[in-house]
């Protein structure tokens, strides 16, 4: 039984830690397609055919469920993945809708209309590609109305975290939140709408200020799919190891994931 973790490279370790620790009997398999990082600047259709790949790479270690913890391939690629090209006995969950369902106060299966709720305004930062996708204002359209919604589009970030330069990362941040309180100046929430952001997000809570909610996925994501488990056992899978895959040099890649996640990882080559 093994349940597979896919992201473009190390975000979705944010998300593979937090379901490790709300599943800890679990296995997990997770592959971070790092040859072909950052997803964030590359077209819908690239997007596609890479988290096509990498959930197929994933099948092969006995893997029924995988989880895209990746914002840019679950807002670009896995509507259609679901709708043209998932088999019957494979399921592949984004990480866009415990977010929504989180800041619109909905538990799961809540299929009523959309209605008003507390917050007014959004500022949701996420990669190019997820921003041009318009998904999290799609998403949040089912299931709430009069919420103003602004996406900053944080070019560089996820470049800077994948070569580990924090520095970079950090600069980045300041000045895209800066950008977005130009156009937004007193959000009252804000959505992390790409996995890799928890790395930086005391940056993103510090530069925001205290009065805004920051909302980010790991936690969310994690208590979903052990929601999804519970009355979906069977896709747990058939696979009983745990590992970390990457299509990318695993040296280097075990060396980031460490620094990032300040424990040791080793990846294996997928
Ligand atoms: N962690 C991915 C996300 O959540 C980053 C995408 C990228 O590679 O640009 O969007």
């Amino acid at each position: 039984m093994a349940v597979g973790v896919f992201d473009s490279g190390l975000g979705g370790l944010t998300v593979h830690q937090a379901i490790a620790a709300r599943l800890p009997d679990v296995p997990l398999v997770y592959l971070g397609d790092n040859a072909h990082a950052p997803y964030g600047v590359r077209t819908a259709d690239d997007i596609y055919d890479l988290t096509c790949a990498g959930v197929e790479r994933l099948w092969q270690e006995g893997c029924d469920l995988v989880i895209l913890a990746c914002n840019t391939a679950s807002a670009a690629a896995l509507r259609r993945m679901q709708e043209t090209w998932l088999p019957q006995d494979k399921r592949v969950l984004g990480v866009f809708v415990p977010m929504i369902e989180a800041l619109t106060e909905r538990r799961w299966g809540d299929n009523s209309p959309p209605r008003e709720v507390k917050v007014k305004h959004v500022a949701l930062f996420a990669t190019p590609a997820t921003v041009a996708s318009r998904a999290f204002q799609r998403e949040l359209a089912f299931r709430a109305v009069g919420v103003d919604v602004e996406a900053q589009p944080c070019a560089g970030v996820v470049d800077a975290i994948e070569q580990g330069d924090e520095i970079l990362a950090e600069a980045l941040v300041t000045s895209h939140v800066e950008a977005l309180r130009r156009r937004m100046p007193s959000p009252e929430a804000a959505i992390l709408g790409c996995t890799h952001y928890p790395f930086v997000q005391d940056v993103f809570s510090r530069a925001l200020g205290a009065d805004v909610e920051v909302y980010s996925q790991a936690g969310l994501v994690a208590d979903s799919l052990a929601d999804y488990l519970e009355r979906r056992p069977e896709f747990i899978g058939a696979g009983r190891v745990s590992k970390y895959l990457t299509t990318g040099d695993p040296r280097r890649v075990s060396g980031k994931a460490t620094q990032f996640l300040r424990s040791p990882i080793t990846f294996e080559s997928a």
